[in-house]
């Protein structure tokens, strides 16, 4: 456990995370004292990080050229990893629109965007088909087990769920690429559309990590279902591309409804309405005083746009047709 949280801790200063992360009361005993004992780790190990990049005048360092002395001089500053520049792999500087500069490495100004908290949150396929059932069927069974684990405990929830909500659209991204390079045929942008559900509910799990610190067995949880569920959906889209986009679909009609729960839960008091995490507000573009309400209303957003797609997948597969036949969903969230 020691071990795992020390990992999170030293990744989160290597991605220069931001100080203002908020723990949950399902966080404060896991943190607590272990998260003090882990601090000394930390310190050692970035004191280790700035020996290690200091130039010396006896090693190869000293014959670096300019431009990759500028680069190590620039990652000393922010007390990130110093690479070698031999490569000449480096990041241009990146501003946001008010030119203060841009403090994240895992996503680009150009991929933040504006929920579209407009659409209509109700939307059901009805189940008519035999597939269709087996689908609606499927997500009910798995909702039981869920309910009786999590209950009202909606931020541990959301970010539980977050963890497998990824996989579907990076199985089915990789399927399709592969089926792509192997029948030398074009994807109609599905591969991209794919993908793109899965950074968006990876985004989800980075913003509810910022919120709920898991627990070591909520950790072991996540080890073993993303083993089985990994393993599950790549077999079941193998076989049934049909079924497997319908079984998301209602998986995300689900997460509407948790994520609804959660809003009543942050309106009555039971949870309390946060400021948003930092890269919640530029990963949205959500306004500075934006609070946790807001980040969970655009999330919910998301999962619609979840929804529909995979439903219109599967309707498309329903037709008799491949997905390339019809125009992927790029950039729709
Ligand atoms: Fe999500
Ligand atoms: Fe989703």
């Amino acid at each position: 456990m020691n071990y795992l949280l020390a990992r999170s801790v030293m990744k989160r200063a290597i991605a220069g995370g931001n100080g203002g992360r908020y723990v949950s009361p399902c966080a404060a005993a896991a943190g607590g004292m272990e998260a003090r004992g882990l601090s000394m780790v930390l310190i050692g190990w970035r004191r280790m990080m700035s020996t290690a990049a200091e130039p010396s005048s006896t090693s190869a360092v000293a014959e670096k050229d300019d431009k990759s002395k500028s680069v190590a001089t620039g990652n000393e500053k922010k007390g990130d990893v110093v690479v070698s520049s031999y490569w000449g792999v480096s990041r241009p500087k990146v501003t946001r629109e008010d030119g203060t500069e841009w403090p994240w490495n895992c996503f680009m100004p150009w991929e933040t965007y504006r929920a579209d908290v407009s659409i209509d949150l109700t939307k059901h396929h009805v189940p008519k088909t035999f597939i269709d059932k087996v689908a609606y069927r499927t997500v009910k069974l798995l909702r039981i087990p869920t309910d009786i684990f999590f209950q009202r405990r909606y931020g541990c929830r959301a970010m539980m769920l977050e963890t497998v909500a990824g996989v579907p659209g990076m199985v089915g991204g990789m399927l399709l690429h592969l089926r792509s390079l192997r029948k030398f045929e074009q994807s109609g942008g599905w591969i991209k559309a794919l993908l793109e559900e899965a950074e968006n509910e990876r985004m989800h799990l980075m913003t509810m990590v910022e919120l709920v610190q898991p627990k070591w067995y909520e950790r072991l949880l996540v080890l073993t279902v993303q083993g089985v569920f990994f393993n599950a959906f790549f077999v079941l889209y193998l076989l049934s591309p049909k079924l497997a986009h319908r079984i998301v679909g209602y998986l995300e009609e689900e997460a509407i409804h948790s994520y609804t729960e959660f809003l009543k839960d942050i309106d009555s008091g039971a949870i309390e309405n946060v400021p948003a995490p930092a890269i919640a507000i530029d990963y949205w573009r959500l306004p500075k005083d934006a609070t946790l309400k807001d980040v969970i209303t655009v999330i919910r957003a998301d999962e619609a746009h979840h929804r529909d797609v995979n439903h219109f997948a599967s309707d498309i597969h329903f037709q008799g047709k491949e997905l390339r036949d019809a125009p992927a969903p790029i950039g729709y969230h």
